[in-house]
């Protein structure tokens, strides 16, 4: 079942209008949520951002949050998904193609789940990354669907015989093309400030508290490919990837290859946070 607006739908019935301005321009923003055990996973951090992000895009909400938190559990009980991912967007609505926002015209929602197992093959072994441009915009803490350099990041990846996209903003390693990334030097995790070039991960935030939890230490700071490639450890963190480690990017191995023992112990936290362990 899909939701469109504040109605669930079968998939075959679901539509919405090419005069969309999520459509033709990008003009909206998403969210995706992780189901555990039926379960929607951070959703009110997910929920918060979600709306953030709608405000700094000066979009209209379609109902109030209480409202709208209403309407996703409903779409998640509707599909019965016992792990997955529920995905949301709301666009500015329909109007006639023009730049300006249009005067009159109702946000529009959808949203939809689909199944997805953990990646526990790469959590495992680690994934081969390469390092891209960062040709995105100056505000990547905005949740929106233009996500063209992120796909093209992600595809150059695969083109090159790597798993994932590591972006580079002027020698500085901001994160990857749907997640956040960390490093580990001398025990001390490292991982690019909250600010205007990275997304705000909800993942990023749960681990960054359970390392501060389990005394390690935290810098976020800005850091240069050459420290990247020198790590002792490398992972990335998001709603899709968990925490999964980085064991190669361009040519470089890092460290010996495997995953670290910070990496190891922050996953297991977090599977007991989640309640997967
Ligand atoms: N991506 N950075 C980028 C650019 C992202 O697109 C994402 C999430 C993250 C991690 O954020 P979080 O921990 O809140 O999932 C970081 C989602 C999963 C996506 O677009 O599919």
């Amino acid at each position: 079942m899909i939701l469109v607006n504040d109605s669930l739908v079968p998939d075959s019935k679901a539509r919405v209008s090419v005069l969309d301005r999520g459509y033709y321009f990008g003009d909206g923003v998403y969210e995706v949520f992780r189901i555990y055990q039926g379960i929607l996973f951070e959703k009110e951090a997910h929920l918060a951002r979600l709306m953030r992000s709608a405000r700094e895009a000066r979009i209209a909400l379609p109902c109030g949050v209480d409202e709208l938190g209403t309407r996703i559990g409903k779409l998640l009980a509707a599909n019965g998904i016992e792990s997955g991912t529920l995905y949301v967007q709301i666009t500015r609505g329909e109007a006639p193609r023009a730049h300006p926002f249009p005067e009159y015209t109702a946000p529009v929602l959808t949203g939809w789940c689909s199944e997805l197992q953990r990646p526990y093959r790469a959590m495992q072994l680690g994934i081969r990354a390469v390092t891209v441009a960062d040709i995105r915009w100056h505000r990547c803490d905005i949740k929106t669907l233009n996500l063209l350099p992120n796909v093209l990041a992600k595809q150059e990846a695969i083109d090159r015989g790597a798993d994932e996209a590591i972006f580079l903003r002027n020698g500085i390693v901001t994160e990857c093309s749907a997640s956040n990334l960390m490093t580990v030097r001398e025990g001390v995790i490292h991982t690019h400030p909250a600010d205007h070039h990275i997304l705000h991960g909800i993942t990023r935030s749960v681990v960054l508290k359970l390392a501060e939890k389990a005394g390690i230490r935290l810098h976020e700071c800005r850091f240069s490919l050459d420290q990247l490639y020198e790590a002792d450890e490398v992972f990335m963190t998001g709603t899709t990837s968990e925490i999964t480690p980085v064991v190669q990017i361009d040519d470089k191995t890092i460290a010996d290859g495997s995953a670290g023992p910070v990496c190891r112990m922050l996953q297991k936290a977090f599977e007991e946070y989640a309640g997967l362990s």
